[in-house]
This record gives C-alpha cells, sequence and structure tokens, in this order.
C-alpha cells in the first residue's frame, strides 16, 4: 500500500498530514462547463501529471478553533525545505480556500473540524500551470488523511473538483489521466488513470514567459467559452482527437501525440480569443517560443508546444530532445525562465502526525 493510502485509511486520529502534489498538463483540454459551481465539464479532458511542478501543502487539525486559518509558507515548497515564518495570502486566495474546506468537510462528515492550512507551490502560481490543480488537489488529499478517511482516488478526484477547479480532479492521480464528461448534468464525473507515468517517460519544458497572475481567470474562460462560434464546431472535432490521444499514449507515439495536441492547443486559444469577450492568454513571448518550437522541428528535433490558460508555453518531448529543446528555449529573448519538467507518479503523503 502507498503511503497515501495508508495514511488516508488510517483509522487513529491523524492531527497534521503535509502532502505534495503536482500540477498536470492537458492534452486535451477542460474549457466550458455544463455547471460551473460544480466544475462539470462539457468534454473529457486529458492530462499528463508532471513531477516537480508541485503544491506542498499542510493541514493540521485546530481542536476547539472557531474558524479555519490559511497561510502561504514562505521558502520552496521542497520537501524538507527549512521552516520560515508564513506569510498571510491575501482575502481572496483564503476565501478560495476557505470554500474548499466547507465542502471537503461537508462531504467527509467531519463538519465541526477547523484546519490551519500552510501550502506554497514550487512554481509560480495563476501562470497557466495549474496552480490551482496542485493546490486543491494538495489541499484535497490532506483533509481526507486528517480526517482519518479511506479515499480511493476516485473520491479524491470528486474532493479536489469540489473547489471549483476542474483541472484539479486530475492532479489526484499520476501518469496519464482522463476526466470523463458527464452522461447526464447531475453526473459526477472522476478522473481515471489512462497508464502510469512509468508506462512512457515524456518531458515537459516549460518555458515562462510570463510568470505574473493572468488578467482573466480559467473561470472566467469557461464562463465565455460557448459564446464563442468555434465552441460548438470543437466539441464535434474532439471525439476524434480524443481517440488520438488515447491511442499515442497506449502506443507511446510521440509525434502522433504532438501533431494532436499542438492542434488542441490552438484551438483551445482560439476558442478563448474569439469569445465574448475575448480571452487572450498569450504574450508576444507565447508567439516567439512556439517559432521556436516548430523550427525545433523543421532541425529534425520531436517536440510539440502546449498552452493552459496562459502565456507560457509547455513543450512536451521525448528524454533524448530535452537538451536540445531547453537549449533553444533558452536562447528565445522573452523566455525568463525554464522549467525542466516531465511526467509524475501522483500526490504524495509526505508527513502525518498522530
Ligand atoms: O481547472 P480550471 O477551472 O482551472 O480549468 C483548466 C483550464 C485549462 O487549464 C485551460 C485546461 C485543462 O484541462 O487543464
Amino acid at each position: 500500500m502507498s503511503r497515501s493510502a495508508r495514511a488516508a485509511g488510517s483509522a487513529s486520529p491523524v492531527r497534521r498530514a503535509t502532502v505534495t502534489a503536482p500540477a498536470n498538463i492537458a492534452f486535451v483540454k477542460y474549457w466550458g462547463a455544463r455547471d460551473l459551481a460544480r466544475a462539470v465539464p462539457v468534454n473529457p479532458s486529458i492530462s499528463m501529471t508532471l513531477a516537480r511542478c508541485v503544491s506542498r501543502t499542510s493541514v493540521e487539525r485546530l481542536d476547539g478553533a472557531g474558524a479555519d486559518e490559511v497561510w502561504l509558507a514562505a521558502g520552496p515548497a521542497e520537501v524538507g525545505a527549512a521552516a520560515a515564518a508564513p506569510i498571510d495570502p491575501g482575502e481572496a486566495f483564503r476565501r478560495r480556500v476557505t470554500a474548499h474546506l466547507g465542502e471537503l468537510r461537508r462531504r467527509l462528515g467531519v463538519e465541526g473540524q477547523r484546519y490551519r492550512v500552510t501550502t506554497a507551490n514550487s512554481f509560480p502560481a495563476a501562470a497557466g500551470i495549474a496552480s490551482s490543480a496542485s493546490g486543491f488537489a494538495a489541499l484535497a488529499v490532506a483533509v481526507a488523511a486528517v480526517a482519518g478517511r479511506q479515499a480511493a482516488p476516485e473520491e479524491l478526484s470528486a474532493l479536489a473538483r469540489a473547489s471549483g477547479s476542474g483541472s484539479a480532479s486530475r492532479s489526484v492521480l499520476g501518469g496519464y489521466v482522463e476526466w470523463p464528461a458527464p452522461g447526464s448534468p447531475e453526473d459526477d464525473p472522476r478522473a481515471v488513470q489512462l497508464a502510469p507515468a512509468d508506462h512512457w517517460d515524456l518531458r515537459d519544458v516549460i518555458a515562462v514567459v510570463e510568470s505574473g497572475a493572468k488578467e482573466v481567470s480559467s473561470l472566467d474562460g469557461h464562463r465565455r467559452a460557448a459564446s464563442s462560434p468555434h465552441f460548438a464546431r470543437r466539441l464535434e472535432l474532439l471525439p476524434e482527437r480524443l481517440r488520438r490521444v488515447r491511442r499515442a499514449i497506449a502506443e507511446r507515439d510521440v509525434h502522433a501525440l504532438g501533431e494532436t495536441i499542438e492542434e488542441e492547443a490552438i484551438e483551445l486559444h482560439l476558442v478563448a480569443m474569439s469569445s465574448h469577450p475575448p480571452v487572450y492568454y498569450w504574450n508576444p513571448g507565447t508567439v516567439e517560443v512556439l517559432a521556436a518550437v516548430r523550427a525545433l522541428r523543421a532541425s529534425g528535433v520531436p517536440a510539440w508546444s502546449t498552452m493552459d490558460a496562459g502565456a507560457n508555453v509547455h513543450v512536451l518531448c521525448p528524454p533524448e530532445a530535452e537538451e536540445a529543446v531547453a537549449e533553444r528555449l533558452g536562447r528565445v529573448a522573452a523566455v525568463e525562465r525554464l522549467i525542466r519538467d516531465g511526467v509524475g507518479a501522483g500526490p504524495r503523503v509526505e508527513e502525518v502526525v498522530e
């Protein structure tokens, strides 16, 4: 049994749990909701769970407290990093976390509990690197552990999504993950693993061209999606694209995967840019990186781009191409920094204190 399963299933009362949960990069994107409040998607999505872009979150039960506390841990999210005085995250962040805590308590049947949450990211937040996915996945896994709840990955997927961040439902699983669309509006679709991380070693070189917060949240993007004249057409094309991505993962066909995910990313942003009002996530650096990746391919290097709801570009490639990709992207003037990541195994319970 994994440490995470053991912790979540422990019958003894857990006082504090510390969890790292990874971001993910969507190959086929969740864009547009049937029910935004419950993060019920219009279309199925598929992603790769990352290894190094993680949120590290501690949840401590506060016995006798009347309210939750939410803190940002100062310093890096790496496990074992020296503890420094935590930082006040501000009202908006606190509200989103406490709303998720309320929903988690309700679903786990521990309404009376109050928590101190301390969290940090190993990468820039709100910049299209799925910080909400990793953050809410970490929170869900940690609260389930403190509640002493035996939680299977499917349940953790639903708990993570109760935050309102749909992509969080995929970050509770490692490797290659699909989050299906609902059969009916009442459905509660849960993510499933298509293949574990060791099925296929793929790398993701992330070109950071914008490390500040994006102007339009993905929630607003979902809200506006159906106003694009291209939204309905995208939905018609998606079943075939989903089949191609599933097959490419099963057969470890990087060329088929690469072509499909690049096409999908451009189309997602086409929908965003043609929404009312329009949503522009790209900046000039995004376009420079896209051109550099096309140039890499023209020179024989297998590498393909994708972007979530942000300006930063994820460049997917096999391990033997990673060096050439990093070298070329490092020469793009607009690139602030590169994050070298790859497929990862999913959340880990790092510490449980009873
Ligand atoms: O999970 P949300 O509500 O932040 O939406 C995620 C949107 C995309 O990152 C663009 C696509 C995806 O499937 O991750």
